[in-house]
């Protein structure tokens, strides 16, 4: 990472957080009860708050759009799928779903509709450079739903450019083979797919999780010592099944994209968290 990007996101999360601060300290008491539409005028209102704040705070155009044009730079093709598949659980899948069908457990939140991935006639006619411009801006600035948000300030160019990689695996109705083995240490596993909704220290305040505004408890050794060690690893390779009561239903199914070996290191890690 850059040390730029550091810290446009560095800038971006301070002022958000205190932003959604300040929105949860103007909400009523007993906001739990309120209706599915107050819901969602309220979730419109925080992106409308922090549109302006992301461009405040990069001063224009995405990070990951100031490293040029990406169609100049490399082809998309070379990013790998299975590495998109990870930051896609991680980033989309809460919208666009396990499966890439636009049914991800938030999505019953929007007004507007993720789109459906497995619809190949419509990315058939789009281009790399389209979603990846599309991606790094966002929604608005594409005259379209503000609910898809610009994750030019989260990712890097290579990440968008993987995840690309595989939303092209969804639009040919294709499936991920992952890889046995990796190099990739527990740690370096939770800080691509877990970090953004289980935070650095697993307290649950991940930027996803926030951006939705979503509560989750903490993971902490303490915690997961409750668990067997079969159970543990049954979560991260099923996920969380969506009738459970809680937020549940935003924990994905890791089977498809990580090893027996990288759940296994990525338990040990997580074990490691205090308090
Ligand atoms: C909070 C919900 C949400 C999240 C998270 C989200 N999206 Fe979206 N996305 C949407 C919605 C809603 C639309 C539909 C936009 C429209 O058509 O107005 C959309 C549309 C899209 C499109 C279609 C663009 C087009 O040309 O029609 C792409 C591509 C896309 N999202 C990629 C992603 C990727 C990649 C991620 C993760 C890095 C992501 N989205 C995360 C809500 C979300
Ligand atoms: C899109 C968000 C998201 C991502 C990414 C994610 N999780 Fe989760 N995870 C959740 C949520 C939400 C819960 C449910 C927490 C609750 O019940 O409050 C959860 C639950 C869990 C639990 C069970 C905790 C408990 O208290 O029962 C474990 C273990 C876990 N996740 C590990 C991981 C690991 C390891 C990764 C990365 C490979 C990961 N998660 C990635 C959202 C996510």
């Amino acid at each position: 990472m850059t040390g730029h990007k550091g810290i446009s996101i560095r800038c971006h999360e301070s002022r958000y957080n205190r932003d959604m601060q300040m929105e949860r300290r103007k909400r009523p008491q007993g906001a739990g009860q309120i209706n599915r539409a107050a819901h969602k005028l309220i979730q419109a209102f925080n992106w409308l708050l922090l549109l302006p704040l992301l461009y405040a705070c990069g001063g224009g155009p995405s990070p990951a759009d100031r490293e040029g044009n990406p169609a100049e730079t490399a082809a998309v093709d070379e990013a790998v799928p299975l590495k998109g598949l990870k930051l896609y659980l991680g980033y989309c899948f809460v919208c666009h779903g396990q499966k890439g069908d636009g049914n991800g457990p938030y999505a019953e939140m929007l007004a507007d509709s993720p789109a459906d991935f497995t619809d190949s006639t419509y990315f058939k006619a789009k281009t790399d450079s389209e979603l990846y411009d599309f991606i790094s801006k966002g929604g608005i600035a594409h005259g379209k739903s503000l609910h898809m948000k610009p994750f030019g300030f989260q990712m890097t160019r290579d990440e968008i450019k993987s995840a690309i990689a595989y939303i092209r695996v969804l639009n040919r109705h294709e499936q991920i083979s992952r890889r046995e083995g990796s190099d990739f240490s527990g740690s370096d596993i939770y800080k691509n797919s877990c970090v953004m909704c289980h935070g650095e220290k697993g307290a649950g305040d991940g930027r996803v999780m926030q951006m939705l505004n979503l509560e989750v408890r903490p993971i902490t050794g303490r915690v997961l010592s409750q668990y067997s060690g079969a159970k543990l690893y049954n979560i991260i390779q099923d996920g969380i099944p969506s009738d459970t009561a809680g937020a549940g239903k935003y924990m994905p199914a890791w089977g498809a994209s990580l090893s027996e070996q990288e759940i296994i290191d990525v338990i040990s890690y997580i074990m490691t968290f205090g308090e």
